[in-house]
């Protein structure tokens, strides 16, 4: 499965741990920055990446800030994607069954690195469940298709 990840400077060090913890369990991770520590804008972030899972070249990505909530924002404005800032382990279980959301957000402000792998792992390893939920889904794409 192919993973993007990307973060602002809130989220460095988080998005290098989960990169390791993904690569080193068999994914392959695509790093669409920051590559040092360096104060930059997180919808320049969020827009590439978000754009690379809309258009399916990655299946799944992760993006980290300070809170995940700016990521969230951003990320939600490209057609296609549904992201969660989450920082707990339920609610990045259900976001993938229930909502079938694309994008985890996480907050390196908020939550400590072993969190943020721990949420990442259950993000991935989550599988859409359909059903009922699709309607729902079909409901938000076609309001997002009503802009
Ligand atoms: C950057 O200081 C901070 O605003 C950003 O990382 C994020 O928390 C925004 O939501």
């Amino acid at each position: 499965m192919k993973i993007a990840i990307g973060c602002d400077h809130g989220g460095f060090e988080h998005k290098n741990a989960i990169a390791e913890h993904l690569m080193e369990n068999g994914y392959t991770v695509e790093d669409f920055g920051i590559y040092e520590q360096t104060s930059v804008d997180y919808p320049d972030i969020a827009e590439k990446l978000s754009k690379s899972v809309a258009a399916g070249e990655n299946e799944l990505g992760i993006l980290v800030c300070g809170t995940g909530i700016g990521m969230s924002i951003a990320a939600n404005k490209v057609k296609g994607i549904r992201a969660a800032a989450c920082s707990d382990h339920y609610s990045a279980k259900y976001t993938r069954l229930h909502n079938n959301a694309n994008v985890l957000c996480l907050g390196g402000r908020v939550i400590g690195i072993g969190t943020a792998i721990e949420l990442a792992d259950i993000f991935v390893k989550t599988e859409f469940e359909g059903g009922r939920h699709q309607r729902r889904i079909d409901k938000i794409t076609a309001l997002e298709n009503s802009k």
